[in-house]
């Protein structure tokens, strides 16, 4: 047995663990069971993504596991313990509901883990640290329960959270990732283009989110594909939007308010440039910059026919701003 198998399995039986607590331990099902009921997820959605609790004491799974046999170097390893300066090993995840992060082939490699403090000063998510079979960058939370769904709908839905790759899944949109605990990485974007060309952004509503989305939205197709955007109103998530409608009426919004990143991105410049001239010259030069990012010239040419139609410039303008911007790349 490898090093790395023993990591695997030390974190599989963390979950086991925090699923174990959830479902039956006391504070489990007072404070974790209840929070998920209030949020409004259903229990086959908490079962499905193996999803737990872990108590709010300092040492409830290192003691449970080395009673059933694991050895401290792989919970250390995993960082599901940290040793303190006096050399004492305590839980990294204590009082938080817990989320188990698979890799696509289904094996937990890490956890995500919310607290039910409103208190600002403690940290919303606690993740895993990288380890051995953690990589970040590599990784889409959502994507092993999401892999078939992809491929048969050739499209994968990206979000920024746990909570809403779980409401999409209550929605019956199962083809759902997230790119958890990092910001979206070229890496993760290879790995979905192993499923699909698709891609489809449902960030937040808030500033952070729009930005994101644009930042995004060019890795995506820098990379070769197709990407479109959903925005949300009022600041919402996916996770909010879909217990604020309904899961009906939000499958109905996804399906509905899909943009094309040319005219997503025209729209949020447009707001902000307002009617300021050279304002809205300085878009026209910010979207041709999007559409440069695409490796494919005949897409490329199509957008650029899109863009001309939509912001009322010549074709042969914006193709003579596209090469200026390819050129300078070399
Ligand atoms: P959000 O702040 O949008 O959280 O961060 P959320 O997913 O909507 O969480 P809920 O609905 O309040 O439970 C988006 C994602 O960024 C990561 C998490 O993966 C989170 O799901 N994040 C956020 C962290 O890793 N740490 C944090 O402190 C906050
Ligand atoms: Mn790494
Ligand atoms: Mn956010
Ligand atoms: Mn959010
Ligand atoms: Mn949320």
């Amino acid at each position: 047995q490898n090093a790395r198998e023993s990591l695997y399995i030390v974190s599989e039986f963390a979950a086991g663990f925090f699923a174990n607590e959830l479902w039956t331990g006391d504070q489990g099902r007072a404070i974790g069971l209840s929070y998920f009921k209030e949020r409004g997820f259903r229990e086959d959605i908490v079962k499905k993504f193996q999803l737990g609790y872990s108590p709010d004491v300092w040492d409830a799974l290192i003691q449970n596991a080395i009673s059933a046999g694991h050895k401290e170097e792989y919970l250390e390893k995993t960082g599901l313990a940290i040793r303190n300066d006096k050399g004492k090993l305590y839980d990294r995840f204590r009082g938080r509901v817990m989320f188990p992060i698979h890799n696509f082939t289904g094996r937990i490699i890490g956890f995500g883990g919310r607290t039910l403090k409103t208190d600002k000063n403690v940290p919303k998510y606690v993740n895993s640290p990288e380890s051995d079979i953690y990589h970040k960058s590599n990784v889409l939370y959502g994507l092993f329960h999401a892999k078939k769904a992809i491929r048969d709908t050739d499209n994968c839905y990206l979000v920024e959270g746990y909570a809403d790759v779980l409401a999409a899944h209550q929605a019956g949109i199962e083809n759902v990732v997230a790119s958890s605990g990092t910001s979206l990485t070229t890496e993760q974007i290879r790995l979905i283009g192993r499923f699909t060309e698709n891609v489809t952004i449902l960030y937040d509503g808030d500033a952070a989110g729009i930005k994101a989305s644009l930042r995004g939205l060019d890795m995506i197709l820098e990379e070769g594909l197709n990407v479109k955007v959903v925005s949300f109103p009022d600041g919402h998530d996916p996770d909010s939007y879909m217990h604020h409608v309904g899961s009906g009426e939000f499958k109905k919004y996804i399906e509905n308010n899909r943009k094309d990143f040319i005219l997503y991105k025209a729209n949020i410049l447009l707001k902000e440039a307002g009617t300021d001239p050279i304002k809205r010259a300085g878009i026209i030069r910010d979207i041709v910059e999007s559409i440069a990012k695409i490796p494919d010239d005949i897409k490329a040419s199509i957008f650029i026919k899109e863009c001309s139609s939509l912001l009322q410039v010549e074709e042969r303008i914006l193709l003579s701003e596209l090469n200026k911007i390819r050129m300078a790349k070399f």
